[in-house]
């Protein structure tokens, strides 16, 4: 048996969902999946999430809506995708066969919106979770972000807490003072997992057009730029709540990726790394595993977790 060969990587996400390895492609920032399945061997990976999906399609806005930062990237989509249904029937029979867990992002404009999301992906087959985003920082519909109000944070996990039969999954937004009273609320109305974190609010300028750099004038930092927030805040999460956490932002590498589940998270999304790389989510499956062996670890199990903090 080779080393590699005796590695375990396998990991319980909660909810008796259990990836095969910890790195997953973040929603928003992988497609529908099927795209990158002539660059990336899909099923190296523990899992795709796939873009946000609505109950109708959506258009997002209009451009320019990316635009780089140093270290990272401003992005204000607008959730654009091609709604729930046409998601089931195009892109998910290719989909299922890819050899790695099919999560399935959703949003709406409401909380029954998103359970109406929810029910539907429910019975679709091949989806193993379902990820709630109630943490995008580009929609104005929203009034607020969702996941930056309690009581609205409370009121959408219920909703679709009593109509998704999945693993549910909920991602935070970096965007609070504090973000424990959130974990806790989603966890209190049944998350089996945590996502830590969304983009952070930030904005740009074009000082030639003496404009807003994005149509939308604001936007969702993300890449490596945000990794210390994102570390901190999953460090904070995971010691308040009970469930599983997945550790998002930033992560470029496998020793970023090693960090966060150093400091408890059980598996990692990888999102704006796939924007500088297409093969960034399987070369950091494959430096996770490779600095696991270095540092004699047989079983990714025995890492997590594990931060000494005195
Ligand atoms: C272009 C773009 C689109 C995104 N779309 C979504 C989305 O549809 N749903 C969602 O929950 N997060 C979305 N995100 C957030 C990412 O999934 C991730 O949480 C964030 O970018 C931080 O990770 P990163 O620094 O590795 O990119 C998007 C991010 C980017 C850059």
């Amino acid at each position: 048996m080779t080393d590699s060969e005796a590695l375990r990587l396998s990991v319980d996400v909660g909810a008796g969902l259990t990836l095969a390895n910890p790195v997953v492609a973040a929603a928003g920032t992988f497609g529908y999946g099927v795209e990158f399945a002539g660059v990336v061997d899909l099923a190296a990976l523990g899992g795709i999430v796939v873009k946000g999906l609505s109950l109708e399609p959506a258009h997002g806005h209009p451009a320019p809506r990316i635009v780089e930062t140093a270290a990272g990237m401003l992005n204000a989509i607008g959730l654009q995708n091609i709604g729930v249904e046409a998601f089931i029937a195009d892109k998910l029979p290719l989909l299922r066969r890819a050899g790695t867990a099919i999560i399935a992002n959703c949003w709406g404009n409401a909380p029954d919106e998103f359970a109406d999301v929810a029910d539907r992906l429910s019975d679709a087959e091949g989806v193993a979770a379902v990820e709630l985003n109630i943490s995008c920082p580009n929609k104005r519909e929203w009034g607020r972000i969702f996941a930056a109000d309690l009581d609205r944070t409370r009121e959408v996990v219920r909703a679709v807490r009593a109509r998704c039969r999945l693993p549910l999954w909920v991602k935070l937004s970096p965007n609070v003072t504090d973000i424990v009273p959130f974990a806790k609320v989603a966890e209190e109305e049944g998350a089996d997992t945590l996502c830590v974190i969304n983009t952070l609010i930030g904005m740009a300028v074009d000082l030639d057009r003496r404009r807003p750099a994005l149509t939308n004038v604001t936007g969702g930092l993300s890449g490596p730029a945000i990794k210390p927030v994102a570390l901190r805040m999953v460090h904070e999460v995971v010691g308040a709540v009970r469930i599983p956490v997945i550790g998002i932002g930033g992560i470029a590498s496998g020793r970023d990726a090693l960090e966060f589940l150093l400091v408890g998270a059980r598996a990692v999304q990888v999102g704006t790394a796939s924007f500088v790389d297409p093969a960034a989510t399987t070369s950091i499956a494959a430096e996770l595993a490779a600095e696991l062996q270095a540092r004699g670890c047989r079983d990714v199990n025995d890492w997590i977790g594990t931060l000494e903090l005195a």
